[in-house]
């Protein structure tokens, strides 16, 4: 189970349903990420002129960024039908063949955590993706042959949080390959803002800002703290988020001014008193705040090392004086200390 104060970490079941129920549905209700959302709608127009299924697309970026959205847009956009399945989920080649067979042109096929597809899958993908074509073998011993089955074309459309884990054979089939990145709080607010009205929840201009910039620069977050101070509004007063009504709900959440969450605050503090400031090994310093390495890898250190918390040396993560200044302690001297 997780813990209250988790922010980054993953989606709970009984999230989900109410994720997809937020889901926006165009690219015009996605909010920000403005560049990234012109390429996108110049590939689909495109396609659509050229009347061809869209060329495939891989996402990366951190959890709850809005990757598994755009693939769901990309694939309404179109006109297509979405399967989502994952690196993990398919586990033998025949796991692929019985996803891709069930295709009809120009559907989107989304492959969540693609990172983590395993080799033998992935050499079934290839030809699937390049050539449209499935190589079947047929039969044992002498008798075996191998059979190419037709596909229809199809979109692949994965995501990954880790692109650098993502083979190069694998990576090169894209014809488009984009990043996702933290959201600034004016986005965050009109995405707090948006879902507020679908879930006819009143909050105020403050009280929404104040919410986005403590959501860890994460769409998701920001949704899920909402909820939180929604509950906390409804228990503690009249229902309506203001800023002091948000600013209460988020501190029974342990969230801090600068929308760090427990871990990440457990990660920091523990570089700086247990580890002298680094450097520290993932693992090492994963155990030392009992979190899996891949997690404080993939949700919780992006954000620390994009907000200038944290650095990665060839030697291990490293607190900067920023983390020292955060928690109220005087940094060492450069050259005494062990800081970069
Ligand atoms: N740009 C955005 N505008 C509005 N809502 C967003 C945006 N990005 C993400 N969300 C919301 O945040 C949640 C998480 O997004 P999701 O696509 O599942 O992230 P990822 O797949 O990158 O982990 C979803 O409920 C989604 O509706
Ligand atoms: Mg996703």
């Amino acid at each position: 189970m997780r813990e209250e104060g988790l922010l980054a970490g993953p989606t709970l079941p009984e999230e989900e349903a109410f994720e997809v129920g937020l889901r926006p549905r165009e690219l015009s209700e996605f909010v920000g990420q403005e560049a990234l959302k012109d390429r996108l709608s110049i590939l689909i127009e495109a396609a659509q002129g050229r009347g061809e299924p869209l060329d495939h697309v891989l996402f990366s970026g951190p959890p709850g960024l809005g990757k598994t959205t755009l693939a769901a847009i990309l694939a309404n956009t179109m006109g297509a039908q979405f399967r989502i399945t994952s690196g993990p989920a398919l586990e033998r080649p025949g796991d692929l063949a019985a996803v891709i067979t069930n295709l009809d042109r120009g559907d989107v096929l989304f492959i969540d955590e693609i990172h983590r597809l395993p080799r033998t899958v992935e050499e079934v993908l290839y030809p699937a993706i390049e050539d449209f074509a499935l190589d079947l073998v047929v039969g044992k011993g002498p008798a075996a042959r191998s059979i190419r089955l037709d596909l229809p074309r199809f979109t692949l459309v994965g995501a990954t949080t880790r692109v650098g884990r993502v083979s190069s054979p694998l990576r090169d089939r894209f014809g488009v390959i984009d990043r996702l990145d933290y959201y600034p709080p004016e986005d965050l607010q009109k995405i707090v803002e948006r879902t507020a009205a679908i879930l006819e929840v009143d909050v105020t201009d403050a009280g929404a800002a104040l919410i986005a910039t403590r959501s860890r620069g994460t769409p998701r977050i920001a949704n899920r703290l909402l909820r939180r101070v929604r509950d906390y509004a409804v228990v503690r007063s009249d229902g309506r988020i203001d800023e002091p009504t948000a600013d209460l709900g988020l501190k029974t959440f342990e969230v801090d001014d600068a929308g760090l969450d427990r871990v990440d605050r457990a990660i920091l503090s523990a570089i700086i008193e247990k580890f002298n400031g680094g450097p520290v090994g993932l693992t090492t310093l994963a155990i030392a705040v009992g979190e899996e390495p891949e997690s404080v890898e993939d949700a919780y250190e992006p954000f620390l090392l994009q907000r200038g918390f944290l650095k990665r040396t060839p030697r291990g993560r490293v607190a900067t004086e920023t983390a020292y200044r955060h928690f109220g302690i005087i940094p060492p001297e450069p050259g005494q200390g062990s800081l970069l």
